[in-house]
């Protein structure tokens, strides 16, 4: 403790040095005059006396503190108008968010001298009045929400001069007129008109390649024409150009600590000048040092009870290069939160950030690895770079808090769409889809085996860690972690059922018993039953031990999901993949087949099935049933 508030001390005086850490003043007076004339019904912290970088609630300053480049007041109670000159001073500003208040009034005029904006979220007050002409004047725009206001007037033109714009809401106001052509806009991602009644059709065709909520509740029948939505929309190319906001604070008991130290000794600055930025570089590096922070529990994370821990602000998120997303663990925290699951190593969030991306989050519990050994296996993981497995976004790692983020699959995972809903509304699952299943996740694995010198473990195969990406190909995730996690052992284990038998802890899972995990994934997706299940009498049913039974007794067609019985012409199919899914769950694990052999075997499956369909290209001739049969695994059957 003495060793950091040494550390912390000697930064603080670096930056007094430097020069750099003058307060932004002028900034600092724009924003008290508007929460003076404002009057938020939830107290903010903004002491005209202390510090505003980082200290104040909702503030973000430049790297240097020279400007505020962030105002962020989500649900404060803001009320009435905007006063003019106020907000508008502060023209470094590039995120405003005022969303969910009661702000009145029309769309602040001034507001053009904001030229350096870039998000802008207004949205859910009572704003009304047109919106502003000219768009133009802020170039960095890239997302605005200004929806669930009573905005009115037009759409204006100008909007389709901004070059950034990734993602604009204007829903649920009282829009009218023309919608104007956008489809130059080649950044954009996103956009959400609907509920503006007046809004003259029809709709035009470059809007028509976003989702129908993108435009419902426009007059869409056109003047004596119509349309179809046969052809499908050309698929969007992703621009990943969000401009990335990094900030680095400090922390407000940290703060008090500084000042206390910075009293004792002031004179002795200069003679630390050199070791004292060095000392700087350094603290940098070590991000995360200072952290004493923790999400708060289940669904928590909301920004109302985020506001007084900004202690945050100081831990940053590490991203893998190439990854889109241009949040920090600032805007995580704000998100709103919901919980996905409970898995073996920790609860998945999904979080909805401001600008309407989610993440999968996932909290881990029980993290048994240091900092330096966990970053490695988050460096091996999150350079795994294959469309069938899941993306490892960022990780975060403090003392009290180890996060991953993930993409966020909406349709839910496998272990859902088969067990999921199983009622009267049950949209079946078909074979075609099992196979694709089947055969993405066995690619992914075969990839994840390859890593680290061939010596990478999944650890964790099961169905509701197996998705389906964009192609409808199963893709897997949650991998790599036994190896940074507290053993588990059987009893606890919550992945009981898909354990190889000779896998006493979760460390001593081996790539043959991701083999074994991934043969019960199969079973399961033949059987459509889960792999611990009770009977109507309470008997504990161990899948692979039923199947087994079944297939002894020689009911074989029994054993298979009754969802499946209806498609014709699959059953020899199926019978092929029941036989590879019991080779992959012998007892031996050394007789278990490897995951690459696995994919050829379950490709034969499929291939021979697209092959009895008509098909254009000559050369892939129907297989004869001999030489099928020759790559059929030996099983138990
Ligand atoms: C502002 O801070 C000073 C000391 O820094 C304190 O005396 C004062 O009570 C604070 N004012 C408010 C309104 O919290
Ligand atoms: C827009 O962003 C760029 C870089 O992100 C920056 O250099 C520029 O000053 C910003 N403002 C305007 C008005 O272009
Ligand atoms: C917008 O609403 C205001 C009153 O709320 C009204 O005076 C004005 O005429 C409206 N403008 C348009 C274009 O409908
Ligand atoms: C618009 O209002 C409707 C009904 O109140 C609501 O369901 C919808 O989510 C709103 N749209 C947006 C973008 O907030
Ligand atoms: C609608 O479109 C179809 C095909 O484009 C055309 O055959 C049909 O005549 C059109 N109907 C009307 C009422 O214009
Ligand atoms: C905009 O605001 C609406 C209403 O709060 C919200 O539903 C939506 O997710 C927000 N974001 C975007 C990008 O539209």
């Amino acid at each position: 403790m003495e060793a950091l508030r040494i550390y912390l001390w000697i930064l603080y005086l670096c930056l007094i040095i430097y020069g750099a850490n003058s307060d932004p003043l002028e900034d600092k007076r724009a924003l008290l005059e508007f929460l003076t004339i404002m009057r938020p019904t939830r107290s903010l912290n903004w002491n005209e006396t202390s510090q505003v970088c980082n200290i104040w609630t909702g503030v973000t300053c430049n790297q240097d503190g020279s400007r505020i480049i962030a105002v962020r007041l989500p649900g404060v109670g803001l009320n009435g108008q905007i006063p003019p000159n106020t907000i508008s001073r502060l023209s470094g500003l590039r995120v405003l968010s005022l969303r969910s208040n009661l702000i009145s009034g029309v769309f602040p005029a001034d507001f053009v001298e904001l030229k350096d904006l870039a998000f802008l979220y207004l949205q859910d007050n009572r704003l009304s009045g047109p919106l502003p002409l000219d768009f133009s004047v802020w170039k960095n725009l890239t997302s605005v929400n200004l929806s669930n206001n009573g905005f009115n007037g037009t759409i204006p033109d100008s909007l389709s001069r901004l070059r950034r714009l990734q993602s604009l809401n204007l829903a649920n106001n009282s829009l009218s007129g023309d919608i104007p052509d956008l489809s130059v806009v080649s950044s954009l991602q996103h956009i959400d008109l609907s509920n503006n009644y007046d809004l003259d059709g029809p709709i035009p065709d470059w809007l028509r390649r976003f989702p129908l909520s993108s435009y419902a509740g426009i007059d869409v029948i056109p003047p004596g024409g119509n349309y179809s939505l046969v052809e499908p929309p050309p698929p969007r190319e992703q621009t990943h150009q969000k401009p990335k906001a990094r900030f680095l604070g400090l922390s407000g008991t940290v703060f008090l600590l500084i000042v206390i130290a910075v009293s004792i000794v002031v004179v002795a600055a200069l003679a630390f000048l050199l070791t004292v930025c060095y000392v700087r570089r350094n603290l940098r590096h070590n991000d995360g040092v200072i952290s004493d922070n923790k999400l708060q529990k289940k669904g928590g994370m909301s920004p109302e009870k985020f506001v007084s821990r900004m202690e945050d602000v100081n831990n940053r998120l590490s991203f893998f290069e190439g990854c889109n997303y241009s949040f920090d663990l600032e805007d995580l925290l704000r998100a709103s939160a919901e919980v996905l699951g409970k898995g073996t190593f920790g609860t998945t969030y999904k979080a909805v950030l401001e600008d309407a991306t989610s993440v999968a989050v996932k909290r881990l519990k029980d993290v048994a690895a240091g900092k330096r050994d966990f970053e490695q296996q988050m460096e091996i993981i999150g350079g795994i770079k294959h469309e069938n497995v899941v993306e490892l976004k960022a990780y975060y790692y403090s003392k009290d808090e180890k996060l991953m983020v993930y993409d966020y699959f909406s349709r839910g995972s496998v272990a859902t769409l088969l067990h999921g809903n199983r009622g009267e509304n049950r949209i079946p699952l078909d074979w075609e889809t099992r196979m694709k299943i089947a055969i993405g996740a066995a690619k992914g694995i075969a990839r994840i085996h390859k890593e680290n010198n061939g010596k990478l473990v999944h650890g964790n195969i099961k169905s509701s860690n197996i998705f389906l990406n964009s192609e409808n190909n199963g893709c897997v995730s949650d991998l790599g972690l036994t190896a940074v996690m507290s053993p588990l052992a059987p009893p606890i284990s919550r992945q009981a059922g898909y354990r190889a038998p000779e896998v006493t802890d979760t460390r001593k899972s081996s790539q043959l018993s991701d083999v074994y995990s991934f043969g019960v994934v199969l079973l399961e997706l033949l059987t459509g039953k889960s792999p611990i299940h009770t009977t109507a009498g309470d008997e504990i049913i161990h899948l692979v031990r039923w199947v087994h039974s079944v297939v002894r007794e020689e009911w074989t067609a029994e054993v298979f999901d009754i969802e499946l019985l209806r498609y014709t012409n699959i059953e020899e199919e199926m019978v092929e993949m029941l036989q590879i899914a019991m080779s992959c769950v012998v007892k031996a694990a050394d007789q278990r087949p490897k995951m690459s052999d696995l994919v050829r075997l379950i490709e034969n499956v499929g291939n021979r099935r697209t092959s009895i369909e008509p098909e254009p290209e000559p050369e892939l001739k129907p297989k004869s049933e001999n030489g099928a049969s020759e790559t059929s695994t030996p099983s138990e059957i």
